[in-house]
């Protein structure tokens, strides 16, 4: 079956595979995170022709429905087909691979949070989008982390938050030391800075605030990069001992806001839920992008406003 898209890119697809898998193959990247029907991420419009369902598409609204729109992680095609997704070109040439892993280093947060390093081998030259995250596979369970560290550096950092009753939570926190083997499967999403040439409001929650703390890091090592608008960001936690981060940067100007949502007597900042707080600080976010990421891999997204 054909796919083709509204800027004429085209390719075949199996209908055993979904369009975002038959994209992927064909070298053509479009939006996605969780390829499990969950963020919305990869939602576009079909414009022609018919699809088939190959998972429930959990994020499609009923207005989704009447639009016709579609979640290529989800759907492949019956006949040909004609949609509206974007070919991300930034992500061309960023090659998804295999690699064993060494834990260099564990640093432990809090009861609930950790911090790894893992070491690739010298010859890995794994390219990512800062933004980007990968599987780590141990003992057959596979987990995705969002990468908090820059592509130019040596090693990758992940923040890891316990799950209760997580198998590979119970890897990390229980059984986890320095030098064990692991493998990872990267760089994946398409969460990454798309346009620095705008406003810039960034949301977290938990540990999603890894893959903004890898976006600013790298922003703030780019020699060309000259800051002229405001660059914002709202992290929420629960507790006040899970903000286990503080931007310090070289030359960004970055306005930090920490929303605590259970805040104990000595929380002398914001109170309640991100979304709320920036939305009360910063009413007007026309012409602004937001980037938003969830304690887990699977719910980024950006927006331009
Ligand atoms: S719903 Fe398709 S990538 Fe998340």
């Amino acid at each position: 079956m054909n796919v083709k898209t509204l800027e004429n890119k085209l390719f075949t697809a199996k209908s055993s595979q979904s369009i975002l898998d038959s994209a992927l193959q064909a070298g053509i990247v479009f939006d996605y995170s969780c390829k499990t029907g969950q963020c919305g991420v990869c939602k576009v419009k079909l414009l022609q022709g018919e699809i088939e369902t190959l998972q429930v598409q959990i994020a499609l609204t009923e207005q989704d429905k009447v639009s016709n729109k579609i979640l290529t992680c989800c759907c492949a095609p019956k006949t040909d087909i004609l949609i509206d997704a974007k070919d991300l070109s930034a992500l061309h040439g960023i090659e998804v691979k295999t690699l064993p892993a060494r834990i260099n280093a564990i640093k432990r947060h809090t009861t609930e949070i950790i911090e790894v390093t893992l070491r690739l081998p010298p010859t890995a030259n794994l390219k990512f989008l800062e933004g980007q995250y990968l599987d780590v596979i141990h003992n057959n369970i596979r987990r995705s982390y969002s990468i908090a560290s820059t592509a130019n550096q040596k090693e990758i950092t992940l923040l890891i938050k316990r799950f209760e009753n997580g198998k590979m939570s119970d890897y990390w926190f229980n059984q986890a030391k320095e030098n064990d083997l692991l493998r990872i499967e990267g760089p994946k999403g398409t969460f990454f800075l798309r346009d620095e040439s705008m406003p810039l409001i960034f949301l977290a929650t938990g540990t999603g605030i890894a893959p903004i703390i890898s976006i600013l890091k790298s922003l703030d090592a780019n020699e060309g990069f000259k800051q002229e608008h405001d660059i914002s960001v709202y992290w929420g936690n629960r507790y006040p001992e899970e903000f286990i981060w503080q931007p310090e940067f070289k030359k960004l100007n970055v306005t930090f806001v920490k929303v605590c949502s259970k805040p104990n007597q000595d929380w002398l900042e914001d109170v309640g839920y991100v979304q709320d707080v920036a939305l009360a600080k910063q009413p007007n976010i026309v012409g602004s992008a937001v980037y938003a990421c969830g304690s887990t891999s699977y719910d980024h997204f950006w927006c331009m406003t």
